[in-house]
């Protein structure tokens, strides 16, 4: 029987427990950069496709970086540079990558082109932002979380601003699996989908978190151990910007905002920020600020994703299904 091959393309497609094993192992990782080469094959090195539809920086070098200290070799393709999304289908482009590289990593605009490429690859595909959510930003959040508490268990997320994004999802999403209370405070008509604050909420009854949306951003940050934003404009949201500047104002993270979060609080940001905008400079640039070592886990924390989906199987091209 062929192998159940496993992607991660969505925050839940990691267990609670087999979240909290990613995370160890980032760790572990962390500690020592090269103490697991699973793409090394003697002299030569697996290929991981790395395939961008928007720019990035972090995503780009950390995979790349990550890839080389697992004993690999990353294949960075850029918009516009494959025939991929203009030429040539999602599944004609999986038929012919997954035979040639270990794992797919693909940045995109809609989720429904993660789920088709993961509905039909025999090597693992990892989602590096999308539409709708940032697996592997959260991954590396949580990781610093963990740093920073000892456990993401039982803390409080504060996140505020552009609640109906990408990385509002993933919060509600990762941080209710790591048993988070997560507090999204947004603008109404700004917050999040209701499939996925119930999805969230579902998976928080079982770990132990909560979830809140508010409209109200003091409330989010009460007490809260963990206060974290976003641009208001998301790529591909760039001809709405002066609009989305009003409108999310009142969510600015301000030193008078962090004031009301708890004595150890700290402040993430999964960058690039804009200083003045969603933070001000005061907080990113301040003491309680980690987003350095957040963009650092970023990392870590995906050279644990990928040996962790590797480790679940890796179907030889003949033992492979149609
Ligand atoms: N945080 C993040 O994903 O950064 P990049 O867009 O630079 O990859
Ligand atoms: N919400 C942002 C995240 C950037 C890492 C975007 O999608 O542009």
């Amino acid at each position: 029987m062929t192998q159940r091959i496993r992607h991660f393309i969505k925050d839940t497609d990691l267990s609670p427990a087999e979240q909290a094993e990613v995370l160890d192992l980032a760790a572990e990782l962390k500690r020592d950069r090269s103490s697991t080469t699973p793409l090394a094959r003697g002299a030569s090195r697996e290929t991981v496709a790395v395939l961008f539809d928007k720019t990035s920086t972090r995503t780009r070098f950390s995979f790349a970086s990550g890839i080389a200290d697992l004993g690999g070799s990353a294949l960075v393709v850029d918009p516009g540079s494959s025939q991929m999304g203009h030429k040539e289908s999602i599944e004609d482009t999986t038929r012919v990558l997954e035979r040639m590289v270990a794992a797919i990593v693909w940045r995109t605009f809609a989720h429904e082109g993660l789920e088709r490429m993961a509905a039909i690859s025999h090597v693992p595909v990892v989602n590096a932002l999308c539409d709708d959510y940032h697996p592997c930003q959260l991954l590396a959040d949580l990781l610093t979380i963990r740093e920073r508490f000892g456990s993401t268990q039982g803390r409080v997320l504060a996140y505020l601003g552009d609640g109906a994004n990408n990385m509002s999802n993933s919060y509600l999403l990762a941080g209710a699996t790591a048993g988070m209370h997560v507090r999204i405070a947004a603008p109404e008509g700004a917050w999040p989908d209701a499939g996925v604050v119930e999805e969230a909420a579902a998976v928080a009854a079982a770990t132990g978190g909560s979830v809140l949306v508010t409209a109200d951003p003091r409330e989010a940050a009460s007490g809260a151990d963990v206060v974290v934003t976003d641009t208001w404009v998301s790529m591909g949201q760039e001809d709405e910007a002066a609009e989305r500047k009003a409108r999310f104002a009142d969510y600015r993270v301000t030193d008078e905002l962090m004031g009301l979060a708890g004595e150890d609080a700290v402040f993430l940001h999964c960058l690039p920020a804009y200083r003045g905008l969603e933070v001000d400079a005061s907080v990113i640039d301040g003491p309680r600020s980690l987003v350095w070592d957040e963009a650092e886990n970023r990392l870590h924390a995906q050279k644990a994703v990928l040996v962790w989906l590797l480790r679940q199987g890796r179907p030889a091209l003949a033992e492979r299904e149609e």
